[in-house]
């Protein structure tokens, strides 16, 4: 049999649990968790049949590569807890913990930050990461391999790591742009369902995939029609800079964060 990548998430929560969703389906991971919460623990393995562990001390010591899938408020009781053990690879998806941070507890072993999105789920990610000094090109291809089973991965310097966050709340941000839309349209007398929201976020994907950012911005709007009188407004309003200001504050909350660990 093929040698199979023993992969342990300490952690299983919500960003976690889009990761092994891809991961256990892939035969050259073996995938295994921990949690604290046992009914969770049991549910998440019986979901999809990996194996899991009580302990976070034998979950690394099974791991060949361990994601820490924590939030930043467990990080250092947790780093405390394995703080001796070795890992072929560390992964850290805790927003704001340093590689300096992640170093001291765990000293001098391979260790990469890595930010994904929630649409690791689904593959399509975006895993911005950065590694430290110890890691070797092989480990770099092994990060890679587990972000490929999610999406696309770019390596970034480390201080990039913030704007890098801030990107990956633009789901989420662009959620609330919709519920937006919605309350307008609604307002109008046009339902919008679920279903075709996706579908025009899937159209306009395919054709900033094709066209690129500006060639999609470009092709946007019909001379003195509609779409064109809406980004009027907006760009009078100042929206636009507004938004810029919106994603500014997800880089200084991600460096708010960084300073507490
Ligand atoms: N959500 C995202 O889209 C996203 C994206 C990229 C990065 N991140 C980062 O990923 C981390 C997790 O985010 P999340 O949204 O997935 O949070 P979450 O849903 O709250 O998951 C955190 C998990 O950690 C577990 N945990 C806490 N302390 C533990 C301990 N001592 N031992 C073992 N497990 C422990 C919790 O389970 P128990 O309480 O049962 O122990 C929970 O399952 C955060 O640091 C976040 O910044 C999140």
């Amino acid at each position: 049999m093929a040698f199979r990548t023993r992969i342990g998430f300490l952690g299983a929560g919500n960003i976690a649990e889009a990761m092994i969703g891809r991961l256990y389906t892939d035969s050259s991971f073996d995938v295994a968790a921990s949690r604290r919460d046992a009914a969770k623990l049991e549910e998440l393995g019986k979901k999809y049949g990996v194996e899991t562990y009580s302990s976070n001390r034998g979950l690394v010591e099974r791991s060949d590569v361990v994601v820490l899938g924590i939030e930043p408020s467990s990080l250092a009781a947790v780093l405390k807890e394995v703080h001796g053990q070795q890992a072929k690879l560390w992964i850290s998806l805790v927003n704001g913990a340093s590689l300096a941070y992640l170093q001291q507890s765990l000293g001098k072993q391979a260790l990469v930050r890595a930010m994904p999105q929630i649409g690791f789920k689904y593959g399509h990610s975006v895993t911005w990461y950065a590694a430290n000094g110890d890691c070797a090109q092989g480990d770099i291809a092994l990060a890679e391999r587990v972000f490929a089973a999610g999406g696309i991965s770019r390596r970034i310097g480390e201080s990039q790591m913030n704007a890098a966050t801030a990107f990956s709340c633009e789901p989420g941000l662009l959620v609330q742009d919709l519920i937006a839309d919605q309350k307008a349209l609604d307002g109008e007398g046009l339902k919008v369902d679920a279903q075709a929201l996706a579908y025009l976020l899937r159209g306009t994907a395919s054709k900033i995939e094709e066209l690129g950012i500006k060639g999609a911005s470009a092709s946007v709007a019909t001379k003195g029609g509609s779409t064109e009188a809406a980004h009027r407004f907006a760009e009078g309003k100042g929206l636009y800079a507004l938004r810029e200001q919106r994603v500014s504050a997800c880089v200084r909350k991600s460096e708010e964060l960084s300073r507490k660990t």
